[in-house]
């Protein structure tokens, strides 16, 4: 018998709402179109008094179990302690993370009030997978609670060197509650290595059980790296149907022959736009002979818009593109269209398969999907060139791409010059071996191969 999966993350994207940001989003849905199961999380909405509301409902053979937040409680522990302090930490922003205790406290509490609820909707046989950083108590909180189900977890933002880590005064507590999960996973090697090295220095180096496994009081802890994949077929179809839809066409006609290059990011200082609209703006002075020729487009939706991190950069980038495009604007082109606006999945896709370069680069991410979004889009016969940044874990996979260090803005000038003059048959070799590797370890692969370790755990042989 099939056991059942349950999926719990702070985001929940239910088919038919607006698609929710980001990776995570992009690939539990993946996985819960394609085995079924429960997705846990939050509605995405907040109250003011009273017993916050749950709702269930059933989309594509699966149920998404949603429950509302209490504001005040919820601002503390989303914006304080995951995004204010565990968010820029993990991604090496030593600078901006700060740490206070309400915060912290306000974690706890928020992943008490998820464990009570997630308690109600458990079953005796299922098999619980918890996403991301939010969530790190909740293995020891659902124990506590009585739980004996095998509870993984996989973590789909970087995983900092202890020395990083360390600055966060609550990092033991954390770690502990890491291994109260029987499967840890990460995105890569460093990751887990991190991972481990953090662990060893709690416990000892007796803790290091095997490659996979760790020892942590009598209790076998699996440790492994899955890197997220994207469901390729799917990509190919959104991709080759949007592009001859409306939205592309008229976006395609408006650049009257010019090359394309595109980003699409979320609007997050770890995604590097300052340094990638730089590079750009040092590429147009540094080749004259492209100026009128080539339009960056720049797709960036608004996320997490309350933190002062993120209205800063926010108004930073409209600053820059200000100043590019008044700096090199003719009257009939305009070097950046920075569009602060989200498009549907299906759009994104067809924007990519027109483009000449993808631009993908974070000073640090964890995998990015975009970037394996941007190669299965791409027509074989003609496709686009990534250029794809070496802080992305993504990097680890996709060496065909065209990689660059995103501080180096000369570098990535120069990147951006041999992605836009790269001969056909290069573009096609290169893609032709990006497109195995994303096949070879595709979405499917990624959840498959998560979900038997955790069912490894159920039934031990
Ligand atoms: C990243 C994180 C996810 C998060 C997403 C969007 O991909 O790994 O956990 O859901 O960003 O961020 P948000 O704060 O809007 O959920």
């Amino acid at each position: 018998m099939t056991r059942r999966l349950v999926s719990v993350s702070n985001r929940v994207s239910i088919p038919r709402k607006q698609a929710a940001p980001g990776g995570l989003a992009v690939g539990v849905l993946a996985a819960m179109k394609a085995r079924g199961g429960l997705w846990f999380g939050w509605s995405g909405e907040l109250t003011d008094e009273g017993e916050p509301g749950m709702e269930v409902v059933r989309r594509h053979g699966a149920s998404f179990a949603v429950t509302d937040f209490p504001r005040e409680l919820f601002e503390r522990y989303y914006y304080g302690f995951s995004n204010g302090m565990l968010w820029p930490l993990f991604h090496y922003f030593v600078e901006t993370f700060h740490y206070d205790e309400p915060s912290w406290d306000a974690y706890l509490e928020a992943n008490r009030f998820y464990a009570d609820r997630l308690t109600r909707v458990l079953e005796a046989d299922d098999l619980v997978w918890v996403h991301d950083y939010h969530l790190i108590p909740l293995a020891r909180l659902l124990r506590e609670r009585g739980a004996r189900q095998p509870i993984g977890f996989f973590l789909h933002i970087p995983f900092p060197h202890h020395e990083v880590l360390r600055c966060l005064p609550v990092h033991e507590q954390l770690l502990a509650d890491l291994c109260a999960f029987d499967v840890v996973g990460f995105q890569t090697d460093n990751d887990l290595r991190c991972f481990r090295d953090a662990v060893a220095r709690l416990c000892g180096e007796a803790c290091l059980a095997g490659p996979d496994e760790l020892r942590v009081d009598g209790r076998i802890v699996r440790t492994g790296v899955y890197p997220i994949g994207v469901d390729v077929d799917a990509i190919v179809g959104e991709s080759d149907r949007s592009s001859q839809g409306e939205m592309v066409r008229r976006m395609v006609a408006s650049l009257t022959d010019r090359k394309l290059v595109l980003g699409v990011d979320r609007l997050d200082y770890s995604k590097g736009l300052v340094e990638r609209f730089n590079a750009f703006d040092r590429f147009l002075q540094d080749h004259p002979e492209r100026r009128g020729r080539v339009s960056l487009m720049q797709v960036a939706p608004l996320s997490r818009a309350d933190m002062r991190a993120y209205s800063a950069i926010r108004e930073q980038l409209e600053q820059l593109s200000g100043r590019i495009n008044g700096r090199h604007a003719e009257a009939d082109w305009v070097p950046i269209r920075y569009l602060n606006r989200n498009f549907a999945h299906e759009s994104l896709m067809g924007f990519m398969r027109v483009a000449d370069v993808g631009l993908v680069t974070p000073v640090r991410d964890g995998m990015n999907l975009v970037a394996k979004e941007f190669i299965a889009s791409q027509d074989p016969a003609d496709p686009g060139v990534l250029v794809l940044s070496r802080l992305a874990g993504a990097a680890c996979e996709l060496g065909e791409a065209v990689l660059v260090n995103p501080y180096d803005t000369h570098g990535m000038a120069e990147a951006i010059e041999q992605a836009i003059a790269m001969p056909v048959q290069e573009r096609r070799r290169r893609h032709e071996g990006l497109l195995d590797v994303l096949r070879r370890n595709d979405i499917h692969a990624w959840h498959g191969k998560f979900v038997a370790t955790l069912e490894s755990v159920a039934s031990p042989e």
